[in-house]
């Protein structure tokens, strides 16, 4: 254990490709960090085993969007020269530490955790709890912890999946020895950012709710998907004044735009503040302000989409990628499960005073 290194984990479960709420919400943060000397590693790892955890009849779509959401990666600019991508279900080690995990907290620990329950609601999973995803976030703890992740940049919602892991690992190196890392979480910076809604304004953004705009949608997409988005129902002239409250124009304008794009395409405006006094006093159309939204849009994801352009016809470099990424985290797990074996006295086969010791206790002296 050395508590002094920074270690970043983080992952996406692979449940669908990656939409804007992702890469103001996370991905954009990971891009900063990897330039960032002071973490000595950063693991961002594809959930799939997670994501099993209550898609268990449905394999077939995990497996199309391990690849989907590691182009979203590449595109959004992580560079696997500086961060280590790897799939979950291929690092068995993870499995076997969340076993053991298990013995360290009770059901009645994660029954009270806020995020399982929302969740057990939302998946209308009440009369029948799939024991898998019942157990998830303890995975999630052994995830952290195989990787001495002391760092895991996360959103507001996963919270009391730190916390948990904390819990555990505290009472694992009390019971075992001081072998496992506390780690602390990151949140975004941006409370704008944090929970970015959906283009019918709706709380967030979610494939179900069909109200995403994803990295990898063609430019006409995002257009169309801007030119219908909700604002402010009361706003039916121009001439009325609007409100910016619930409206997702201007959510994503606070996300999205700088004052250097009012000087590039709106330099009838100094500023975000100014177009919003203008908005609230009335005599500004919904129209123009979504134009002008699309604009920026399109100047952020434009980088974004030629690079996954440029990946989508390098498949098999992706997956040379994905291959090498996961085999530095196996290395790491087997490093971690040894000294966990080690800690727990169950490295039977590897301990040679162990043996020695029986040896002595039963060999008779003649
Ligand atoms: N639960 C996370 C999510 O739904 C994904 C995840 C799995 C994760 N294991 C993790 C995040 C470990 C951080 C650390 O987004």
């Amino acid at each position: 254990m050395n508590p002094k290194k920074k270690i970043i984990l983080t992952g996406d479960r692979p449940t669908g490709k990656l939409h804007i709420g992702h890469y103001v919400g996370s991905l954009q943060r990971r891009v900063l960090l990897q330039e960032d000397p002071s973490f000595d590693k950063i693991f961002i790892m594809i959930a799939d085993a997670q994501a099993l955890t209550d898609n268990a009849d449905n394999p077939d779509k995990l497996r199309e969007n391990v690849l989907e959401v590691t182009l979203d990666y590449l595109a959004a600019g992580l560079d696997p020269t500086k961060v280590n991508i790897f799939i979950q279900s291929q690092v068995p080690e993870l499995t076997e530490l969340a076993f053991y995990f298990m013995n360290l907290t009770t059901v009645s620990r994660v029954q009270r955790n806020p995020t399982v329950k929302t969740e057990i609601q939302m998946r209308n999973f009440e009369a029948n709890i799939p024991l898998g995803f019942f157990c998830y976030p303890v995975s999630q703890a052994s995830d952290i912890a195989l990787f001495h992740g002391t760092i895991v940049p996360v959103g507001e919602d996963q919270k009391p999946m730190i916390e948990l892991t904390n819990e555990i690992i505290r009472r694992f190196n009390s019971v075992y020895g001081e072998v496992l890392d506390e780690c602390e979480i990151l949140l975004p910076d941006n409370i704008v950012c944090m929970r970015l809604p959906g283009t019918d304004g709706k709380a967030k953004m979610s494939k179900s709710l069909g109200n995403c705009i994803y990295l990898s949608d063609p430019k006409e997409v995002v257009e169309k998907k801007i030119k219908s988005m909700y604002t402010d129902p009361e706003h039916l002239k121009v001439s009325d004044p609007g409100h910016l409250e619930g409206n997702a124009v201007f959510t994503y304008l606070d996300a999205f735009c700088k004052d250097e794009h009012f000087e590039r395409y709106w330099p009838e405006y100094k500023n975000l503040q100014e177009l919003k006094d203008h908005y609230t006093r009335g005599g500004l159309g919904d129209m123009k302000c979504k134009k002008f939204l699309n604009q920026i849009m399109q100047e952020w994801l434009e980088p974004i989409r030629q690079r996954r352009h440029y990946w989508e016809q390098h498949i098999p470099e992706v997956y040379q990628i994905l291959r090498q990424g996961t085999e530095t985290a196996r290395l790491v797990g087997q490093q971690t499960i040894a000294q966990v074996r080690a800690a727990m006295r169950i490295n039977y086969l590897d301990d040679e005073e162990l043996q020695k010791s029986q040896i002595d206790k039963y060999t008779t002296t003649k």
